[in-house]
Formats: structure tokens, C-alpha cells, sequence
């Protein structure tokens, strides 16, 4: 059967000659698209398998890549020369298949080449590479980077993800190690309000712009991160919750991705929802609210799941979990029960049970009630490892840090890179 195309090139010298090398049987060109968009709506009628593109197309990024590849199009990137300028930008948009024009020669190949990439699963990939696709923007480019990513999820109800993260994270780096806090919460950032850092514009968006036009390196990702002190960074986050179109699945993988380059740990606040929109919207091109979300779990090396304390919490944290297994499954969650009270009347030991008993979950931490420390906290803008060190949450959120660490690094310590030269602004 003949492979239908999409050429959308843009104004290169070479569009001639790659219509004639796909004038042979094998291959029949189902439009020559004038822009993105034309590619992209063409893509969605499903009528071709291929897409040949150039770095030369006004608009094209990571997420148009992302996009087709989602629509089942495998992409070819053309240079005019082989291992040209074009060649690295199209990489670092997430094209892996490159075709020169001058060997014209190797055109059915390349094709190939991408359909068969396009169709066997990539062999790490997760969980999240099967729901998303595997059109993560970078893939090719970036080498994998050896920090470890750290989950911090909860259900509804305020539960404590961004306290916990933020104490994790500040925990972390006072051990000595880089560590990055991202605010990945979809439904609003929290972590810059509770650092004090008003006004600000938001680090993960920024990072995220940079990523989808494929510009994003370690040094440009500590740049758009906000330093704590000499081994902490945060990534601020959305700023209002409308904004969460801007943070598609693809785009945090790359920043997380990226961050495993430049710390030794990075911790994720995620939002609250597993909810897959497309279950209610069957529009399965749409852009998914929880869609990072899911992204950030999946891409973690460890994932932390933290509930409340009182019925209420715990029953959604109960719930929490098992929504959470049957969106991922196969991920074992670090179960914290926070702000646990001798005034609930129950001892940690029967809290413990109860989780167990309705989730299989044997392994559980408790964190104190300590709203004392909390407020301080953040009425002063700073982390809980600053100016509550002694406090029964910090020093309980310090031994899950030691915890965490040995578990994510078992054979050695991380020993990423200390900050240089960095203070508070
Ligand atoms: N261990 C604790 N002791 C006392 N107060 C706590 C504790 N943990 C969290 N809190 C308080 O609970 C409130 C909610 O915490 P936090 O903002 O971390 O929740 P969240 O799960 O991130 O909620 P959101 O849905 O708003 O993102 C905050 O006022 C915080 O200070
Ligand atoms: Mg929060």
C-alpha cells in the first residue's frame, strides 16, 4: 500500500526535488501544506502516515511535532545538507528522523525509518509515553540526565502538597545537594505566594515557552528558576489558573527532563485532578488540563502521596489512591498521612490500618500537626527549614528526606552540582 504525505516545508531551495523522490509507487503526496496550520487540520483527517518538515516552517515547534505524532503521523525533518544548523534545531524539536536533501537517495528509508519508530514503543517507555504519545519535544537531543524527580500528589481538599513539597525540597538542598522545587500545579501556583516572590512572572512558563521552541538547556532552566539559597532553586508556577493551556504534558517533560540535568533532586507540586478530559470531551487532540499532571507523575522516580489526617481526608485519600492505580498503574506511591492530631481521637497505628485495609499501601508516614510552624512559615515567606528548623514538621519532613534520598539514589549519594554564587534576590 502506497504511504500518503504531508509535505510542509516552508520556502526552501529543495521542495522540487523532494516531491520527485516521493513520485515513486510507494508514496503518494496527499497535500503540500502552505503553513502549520494547514499541516496540522490535514494531519487530523488521517489520510497520511508521514510528514515531511523542515526547520524553514514559520511555526513549527515541539508541540506541533507533539501533535502529529498523536495524530499517527510519523515525522521527517529535511535539511539541505546533512549535519547543518537545520539539522540541530529540528532535534531539538523532538524530530528524530533527519533526510538531506542532498541524498535524495536515502528518501524511502527515512520514511520507513520514522513509521517504524513511530509504531514500536520506545524501550523506557512508561506509562505516560503510551497515553501521550511518544512526542515528548527533545527526546533526541538531550542526554539523559542522572537527578532524581521526586512526585508530590494529593487529592482535593488542600491536603499539604505544597507545604510538604516545599519542606522537602528546602530539606534536601540543606543536606548539600542541588535541588529544584517546581510548581506544577495546573490549578494555580502556590509556591511563589508562600516564598513571597509577589509580582513575579512565572519560571515553569517561561521554561516551558523555551522548551517548545526547543530552546532549552540547564543553564537556560536555572535562569527562569528563582534561588532560595545556595542549593535551592524554585520554578514558580502558573499564575492564574486560566493560564494552564500553556503547561501541555510534552512541555513538562522536557523541563523535567531538563532538570534531571541541572539538580541532583527536583520535586514536582502537582495539582489535584487525574481526571483525563478527553473522557469527557471525546476531543482526544484537545489540549488536557491534568494532562501534566499525569506527566509528572509518571515521569518521577518516586512518587509521594499526601492526605489529611481527619475522616475526610483520609477517605479521599483513600480514593486518591485508587484512582491513582487505575490511571497508573504499576506506580508504588510514598504514602504520607500530614497534619495526624491526638485531637482526631485516633493513634497513628490505627491510622495506618485503615489506609492499609482499603489500599493494599503497608509503608506509611505520618506528619504532625503543626500549624504554629506553618504559619510562621508563611507569614514570613520562608521555608519551614529556615525559620522553624527545630519544629516537630520540619524535623519530620527532614527524616523523609533522608528517607527519600537513599531510596531514589540506592547505590550512591547524588552528588549534583552546588549552586554557585547564589543568594536570595
Ligand atoms: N502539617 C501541617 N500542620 C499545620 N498546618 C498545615 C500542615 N500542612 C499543611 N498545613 C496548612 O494547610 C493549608 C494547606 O496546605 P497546602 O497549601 O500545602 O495544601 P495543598 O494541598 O497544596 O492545597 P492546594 O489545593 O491549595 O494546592 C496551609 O494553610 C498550610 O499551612
Ligand atoms: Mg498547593
Amino acid at each position: 500500500m502506497s504511504t500518503g504525505l504531508l509535505v510542509a516545508v516552508g520556502a526552501v531551495g529543495f521542495e522540487a526535488a523532494l516531491l520527485q523522490a516521493a513520485a515513486g509507487p510507494q508514496f503518494h503526496v496527499v497535500r503540500r501544506c502552505v503553513d502549520v496550520p494547514d499541516l496540522v487540520a490535514t494531519a487530523a483527517s488521517r489520510q497520511a502516515t508521514a510528514a515531511l518538515v523542515s526547520a524553514q516552517l514559520r511555526g513549527l515547534d515541539s508541540e506541533i511535532v507533539a501533535r502529529l505524532r498523536e495524530e499517527g503521523v510519523a515525522v521527517i525533518g529535511v535539511t539541505p545538507e546533512s549535519s547543518s544548523a537545520d539539522e540541530a534545531v529540528l532535534r531539538r524539536l523532538g524530530v528524530d528522523q533527519i533526510l538531506s536533501a542532498d541524498d535524495m537517495g536515502s528518501f524511502a528509508d527515512a520514511v520507513a525509518a520514522a513509521q517504524h519508530r513511530a509504531t514500536s514503543p520506545s524501550p523506557d517507555s512508561g506509562p505516560s509515553r503510551d497515553r501521550h504519545g511518544s512526542g515528548a519535544p527533545g527526546d533526541a537531543a538531550q542526554e539523559p540526565g542522572g537527578g532524581q524527580v521526586i512526585a508530590v500528589w494529593g487529592p482535593t481538599g488542600a491536603p499539604g502538597r505544597s507545604v510538604l513539597s516545599l519542606c522537602l525540597a528546602a530539606e534536601l538542598a540543606a543536606s548539600g545537594t542541588a535541588t529544584l522545587l517546581v510548581d506544577a500545579d495546573v490549578y494555580g501556583g502556590a509556591v511563589a505566594a508562600m516564598l513571597g516572590l509577589l509580582d513575579e512572572s512565572s519560571g515553569l512558563l517561561a521554561a516551558a515557552r523555551a522548551a517548545n521552541s526547543g530552546a532549552l538547556r540547564p543553564d537556560g532552566l536555572a535562569g527562569h528558576a528563582r534561588e532560595v539559597n545556595a542549593t535551592l532553586r524554585v520554578l514558580t508556577g502558573i499564575p492564574r489558573a486560566d493560564r494552564w493551556t500553556e503547561l501541555t504534558a510534552p512541555l513538562l517533560r522536557n523541563v523535567v527532563e531538563t532538570a534531571r540535568r541541572l539538580c541532583a533532586f527536583t520535586v514536582l507540586d502537582c495539582g489535584f485532578s487525574l481526571e483525563l478530559d478527553e473522557e469527557v470531551s471525546y476531543d482526544t487532540a484537545a489540549p488536557r488540563r491534568n494532562g501534566a499532571t499525569l506527566e509528572a507523575l509518571s515521569e518521577a522516580d518516586t512518587l509521594v502521596v499526601v492526605g489529611g489526617a481527619d475522616p475526610v481526608s483520609l477517605s479521599r485519600l483513600i480514593r486518591g489512591l485508587n484512582d491513582l492505580s487505575e490511571s497508573l498503574p504499576g506506580l508504588t506511591p510514598y504514602v504520607v498521612v500530614n497534619r495526624v492530631r491526638g485531637s482526631l481521637g485516633w493513634s497513628e497505628d490505627e491510622i495506618a490500618a485503615t489506609v492499609t485495609r482499603a489500599t493494599g499501601v503497608s509503608s506509611i508516614r505520618m506528619l504532625p500537626d503543626d500549624p504554629a510552624a506553618c504559619d510562621k512559615a508563611l507569614v514570613h515567606g520562608r521555608t519551614l527549614t529556615e525559620c522553624a528548623p527545630e519544629a516537630k514538621i520540619t524535623k519530620a519532613v527532614r527524616a523523609m528526606a533522608a528517607d527519600l534520598a537513599g531510596l531514589t539514589a540506592p547505590a550512591r549519594r547524588p552528588t549534583g552540582p552546588r549552586l554557585g554564587r547564589l543568594r536570595r534576590r
